[in-house]
């Protein structure tokens, strides 16, 4: 095993296999159910897996408001961003605490998991989104999500019984338990997790670099659950990914596999999250650049990382790693940051996302220095498919 423990000590782990899950399947039957789109879909079998450990179900109703309210969980253990699950009135009426419930995939029927109610909750969503997203803007991409939820929240421990297959990919998809066990054979004591919703260009691959200079190994783990619709997709993406690592990384410093939940672009917030999830996997170092996860301009540039000196290291217990905004300085001939970098601001190299994705569009690669031609040409690609289908 690595040496990180899970956030909280132990790792959840709610995924009910063999006779018991027939059994649980079927008393189900007689159950009420709840509809799960693909978003709460990917928190079930997160919380399943012990992702998202220590939680052990949806929040109910005095973790909701403590963690809306102070980023911890009633019991003061470090949890920022709200996993929730939303139901119309109707549904809530129709249910006490104390029932069970089946969790059902909205498009295909199946019977996901198991849900023990234990509170039932009408919350003020401006307020989560205040604290949450910093704003009640729904130009927000997390707020516009939230605000299009039902109000009233479920909350009570799960129980997993069926676990959603991946269309594409299957092969990155592990569970904490999985990489914890990986990282230990390779004998890796110190894994830098890195979180990603976009393609890894050069300033990306530069931080991942200087992580990895301090430590035995990276674990590349992009995000893959819903994304918002201008952010490449998954499918794409992961190309990228490939053809990245096969041409620029050690393969036995270097591991990649696939982080299956929504995003939510909350900025600070979730730049904890995140951190907290990738130590559940087994991670000891976790990388915080430029607005992390962040959207638009509803957050300062280093926010993300400001944030985590509300906490205790202990209370951490994984040690992130922060980096300043880089680029490409024509003069250093490298990369860099301000921190490595004397020269003013025109010999450095700015690509906005927008111009990037414009070059792009009209088949053109990003100068080598922003992008490495073998992952522009397969965003090209992409693109030019996104466009035709
Ligand atoms: S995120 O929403 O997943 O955070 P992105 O994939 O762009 O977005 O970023 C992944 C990680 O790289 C984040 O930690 C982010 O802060 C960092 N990052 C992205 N671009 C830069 C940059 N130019 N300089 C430094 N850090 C960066």
């Amino acid at each position: 095993m690595t040496s990180i423990l899970p956030h909280g000590g132990t790792l959840v782990q709610r995924v009910v296999k063999g006779e018991e899950r027939e059994q649980l399947l079927q008393q189900s039957a007689n159950y009420k159910s709840i509809a799960l789109n693909t978003w709460t879909l990917s928190d079930l079998d997160l919380i399943g897996v012990g992702a998202f450990s220590p939680l052990t179900g949806f929040l109910n109703e005095a973790d909701y408001h403590s963690v809306v309210k102070s980023m911890r969980l009633a019991d003061g253990t470090v949890w920022s961003i709200p996993i929730t699950l939303a139901v119309t009135n109707e549904v809530a009426l129709s249910l006490s605490v104390g029932d069970k419930v089946s969790l059902i995939g909205e498009d295909d029927g199946v019977i996901y998991g198991l849900l023990d109610v234990e509170s039932i909750y009408s919350v003020d969503q401006t307020i989560e989104a205040q604290n949450v997203f910093k704003t009640t803007d729904p130009e927000h991409p997390g707020v516009s999500k939230l605000l299009a939820r039902p109000n009233t929240y479920v909350g009570g421990p799960i129980t997993v019984l069926n676990r959603p297959q991946p269309e594409k990919f299957g092969e990155f998809y592990f569970d904490p338990a999985d990489t914890r066990r990986i990282f230990a054979e390779k004998g890796w004591r110190s894994v830098v997790g890195f979180q990603t919703r976009n393609p890894v260009h050069r300033a990306h691959e530069y931080i991942q670099k200087c992580a990895m200079e301090i430590v035995d190994a990276l674990f590349l783990n992009p995000l893959v659950g819903e994304t918002k619709s201008d952010d490449v997709p998954a499918n794409v993406r992961m190309k990228s990914y490939l053809a990245l690592l096969e041409n620029y990384y050690p393969e036995n410093r270097t591991f990649l596999g696939v982080f299956p939940a929504a995003m939510r672009y909350a900025g600070p917030r979730e730049a904890i999250f995140h951190a907290m999830v990738r130590k559940n996997y087994g991670c000891t170092h976790f990388i915080v650049g430029r607005d992390h996860a962040g959207v638009g301009d509803y957050y300062g540039t280093y926010e993300a990382q400001e944030i985590f000196a509300n906490f205790t290291a202990e209370e951490l217990d994984i040690t992130p790693l922060f980096f300043e905004h880089s680029f490409f300085c024509q003069k250093c001939e490298s990369m860099a940051s301000n921190k490595t970098c004397p020269h003013s601001k025109e010999h450095h190299m700015a690509l906005s996302g927008t111009k990037v994705r414009a070059l792009l569009r009209d088949g053109i690669c990003p100068p080598p220095q922003f992008t490495r031609p073998e992952v522009a040409q397969i965003l090209i690609e992409g693109m030019s498919q996104e466009v035709t289908s």
